[in-house]
C-alpha cells in the first residue's frame, strides 16, 4: 500500500492529532484555518506525499494537541475528505471524518469587492452550499456566492 511510504517520510507522534488525506494544494489553507503558524505545539507537515487515492496528498501532525470537533469541521472548507486521527501513546485511538459546518463565521473572505465585510470591521458570515462536490459559500451580508475558499487576510 502506498500509504506505507508516507509513514517512512514523516515520523510517528506519541500523542496528538494527525490530519491525513489532505489534497496537496489545500495544505496551506488548512494551516491557516487552524492558525497553526502560531501554534506552540510541535507541528510536522508533509506535502506532496504519495497517495493511492489522491495522487499527491498532504499530512499535518500536531503533537499534544486535541481540537474541538467544531474547529476540525472548518477544515472541510479546504479539505472535505480529510481524515482526523487521534493518537495516544503512539496508537491511533480514534479515526473520524469531518462534517461540513452549515455556517462559517470569520474564517473565509467574501469574494465580492463591494461586500460590507471587505470595508468595515464586520466578521464574515456564510452558509455553506455543496454543488457538484465543491463547497460554495453564500454570504449572509451581500448574498453573493464565493466559489473558492479564500482565507481572511488574503
Ligand atoms: N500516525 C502517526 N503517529 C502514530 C500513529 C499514526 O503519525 N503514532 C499517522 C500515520 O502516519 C497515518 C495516520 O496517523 O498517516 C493514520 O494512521 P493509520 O490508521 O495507522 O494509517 P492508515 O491505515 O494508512 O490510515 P488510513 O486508513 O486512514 O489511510
Ligand atoms: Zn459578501
Amino acid at each position: 500500500m502506498s500509504e506505507k511510504h508516507t509513514q517512512l517520510k514523516v515520523s510517528a507522534i506519541k500523542d496528538g492529532t494527525v490530519l491525513d488525506h489532505i489534497p496537496a494544494q489545500s495544505i496551506f489553507q488548512v494551516i491557516d484555518i487552524l492558525d497553526l503558524s502560531h501554534s506552540e505545539n510541535p507541528v510536522t507537515i508533509g506535502v506532496n506525499l504519495e497517495s493511492r487515492s489522491l495522487g499527491r496528498k498532504g499530512i499535518i501532525k500536531i503533537s499534544d494537541r486535541f481540537f474541538a470537533d467544531e474547529e476540525l469541521n472548518r477544515i472541510a472548507l479546504a479539505a472535505p475528505d480529510a481524515t482526523v486521527n487521534i493518537i495516544k501513546d503512539y496508537e491511533v485511538v480514534q479515526k473520524k471524518k469531518i462534517d461540513l459546518p452549515e455556517t462559517v463565521v470569520g474564517i473565509a473572505k467574501c469574494s465580492n469587492p463591494m461586500c460590507v465585510t471587505n470595508h468595515q470591521p464586520v466578521p464574515t458570515r456564510f452558509s455553506t452550499v455543496v454543488d457538484h462536490k465543491k463547497v460554495k459559500l453564500l454570504c449572509h451580508y451581500c448574498e453573493k456566492t464565493t466559489e473558492e475558499f479564500i482565507p481572511l487576510g488574503h
